[in-house]
């Protein structure tokens, strides 16, 4: 909902993991910033995702290719001719709608049916009904732009303002729409120019997704020697869109960065089987970074809204604040793309199969994962709020991130129960120093025991370490505190290490 939504962004800037792009000259549509623990979660979540796909099996290699690509891979992917979305513009504001996010509503008002609106998803009441008003003054004085309004009528019609009210949530953008334009493809690939020359034949792309560079590399790949069939190439990196409308803070962006795999297979490989096995993949390894399995669905992408080079694709859906969304798609996508790209370069992308002793060009499946998008779902996912007893025994509520030890951006904090002993902060400085040589760990003197613990509580720490007179009079063992449970038990430094290492690495 909204505000989980509001309570995440808030927490975000509030403890820096993410701020808005170029926030001191006002913010930049689309465009986010990650902060020290923004930057670590990020970190953890691509590392957790490269050593499960990637280092952890026999049959996928990794890349990293540039992300300006020779103009003509855009072409040969149908990019450069067909990544765009409708769009339409108001006539009065100048403001930019997909037009896929606008409804027209034929309205009645007093009774009397008076013509169509156009609105944009989230749309208040308020809104709606002066925008109605509107558009009977405008018929009235027949000035109507009624057929392009029509043109635009989309996926929902309602036959009352009351019931469109009813259908659709309080949001910011609606009021502001006045007579739109008829709708037209936006591109959605960012334009830059390559080298001294100023004419057309400078204009490159900056990459919309990953995945090209992973067909364009592939026979450098295979040329290497390394791999036969099944096998795959993993890429992790920035991709670009214009985004019409970027929104949902870092769920839809312009800047954002992809996890995609190309698994390459036989032609006559059992496809949906295999798809099968890496929707489970998939599942599997979002439960691992902590996302409740019950909160990832599956949508299978009907047969007539397939694109043609398309068999099956299926994205896993995640239910973020503002609704279930895509977070995952799993895409079957034929000998579609190296085809184009055999065809365009004039390379052979056949691959002699030892196994078969037979020369083809493979198949893929294409799993492909935003890291934003992960992040969100993880956030969304790892916030909550319970109700705790304070140092005094009084219960307070505090807010929390239960991030899987995997993906927290500080594994375990330290603390000395007091700064002004010494002996005390000494013995903790050590224990902190060893155990960074191996994780991100915290260290902090400062304050209550209790107000140290909710402030880590709050950036999703999962262990609280404590060093107290116990530790250095007697038996050297320390005090390690679970943050859900907020359990503590005493153990002894070897322990510690151990329980770490199996917590974190798993
Ligand atoms: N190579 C296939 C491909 O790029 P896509 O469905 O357009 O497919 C794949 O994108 C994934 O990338 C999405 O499921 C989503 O996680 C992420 N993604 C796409 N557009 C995004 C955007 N504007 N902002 C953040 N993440 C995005």
């Amino acid at each position: 909902n909204d505000s989980l939504m509001e309570e995440l962004v808030g927490l975000c800037k509030r403890r820096g993991f993410i701020f808005p792009s170029s926030e001191i000259y006002g913010g930049y549509n689309g465009f986010y910033d990650y902060g020290p623990l923004g930057v670590e979660l990020r970190n953890n979540i691509k590392n957790a995702w490269w050593r499960d796909f990637v280092q952890r099996r026999d049959d996928v290699v990794g890349l990293d290719s540039s992300i300006i690509m020779h103009p003509r891979i855009w072409k040969a992917s149908g990019h450069v001719d067909g990544f765009s979305d409708p769009m339409v513009d108001c006539k009065e504001s100048k403001r930019r709608y997909r037009a896929d996010q606008l409804f027209s509503a034929p309205v009645v008002l007093d009774g009397e049916p008076c013509g169509y609106i156009a609105y944009v998803e989230g749309a208040d009441e308020a809104s709606i009904i002066k925008q109605a008003k509107k558009l009977r003054d405008l018929l009235d004085r027949k000035q109507s732009k009624l057929d392009e309004a029509q043109l635009l009528n989309s996926a929902t019609e309602f036959t009352e303002v009351d019931e469109v009210v009813r259908e659709k949530t309080l949001g910011p953008d609606a009021a502001k729409i006045g007579t739109l334009t008829a709708p037209r493809e936006f591109k959605l690939m960012f334009e830059t120019k390559v080298g001294p020359l100023a004419d057309d034949s400078a204009v490159a792309y900056l990459r919309p997704e990953t995945a090209q560079g992973i067909f364009a590399n592939y026979k450098n790949v295979v040329d290497t020697g390394r791999v036969k069939i099944p096998f795959g190439i993993a890429q992790i990196g920035k991709a670009f869109r214009n985004e019409i409308t970027p929104r949902n803070f870092i769920f839809r962006s312009r800047e954002f960065e992809q996890m995609e795999i190309e698994y390459f297979i036989a032609p006559e490989a059992d496809w949906k089987q295999l798809h099968r096995e890496w929707l489970d993949l998939c599942i599997d390894w979002l439960v691992s970074i902590g996302l409740p399995r019950e909160s990832i669905t599956e949508d299978v992408h009907p047969q007539e809204k397939l694109a043609f080079y398309s068999q099956a694709t299926t994205d896993l859906m995640f239910h973020f604040p503002h609704g279930e969304q895509e977070l995952w798609g799993i895409a079957c996508r034929s000998d579609y793309d190296l085809k184009q790209h055999q065809e365009h370069s004039g390379k052979s992308m056949e691959i002699f199969d030892e196994a078969s002793k037979s020369k083809f060009v493979p198949h893929v499946i294409e799993p492909s994962l935003g890291v934003d998008r992960t992040l969100l779902a993880v956030l969304t996912a790892a916030y909550c709020e319970d109700e705790v007893p304070n140092d005094k025994g009084k219960v307070e509520t505090r807010t929390l991130l239960k991030f899987s030890p995997r993906v927290a951006p500080y594994k375990a904090a330290v603390f000395p129960l007091l700064k002004n002993k010494p002996e005390l902060v000494e013995r903790a400085e050590a224990l902190y120093k060893k155990l960074q040589r191996r994780w991100n760990v915290f260290y902090d003197a400062s304050g209550a025991i209790g107000r140290r613990y909710r402030r880590q509580d709050e950036i999703g720490t999962p262990f609280g370490i404590t060093i107290d007179f116990d530790t250095i009079e007697k038996d050297g063992t320390v005090t390690l505190r679970d943050r859900d449970t907020c359990e503590q038990r005493r153990v002894s430094e070897d322990e510690l290490i151990d329980f770490l290492e199996e917590q974190i690495e798993g």
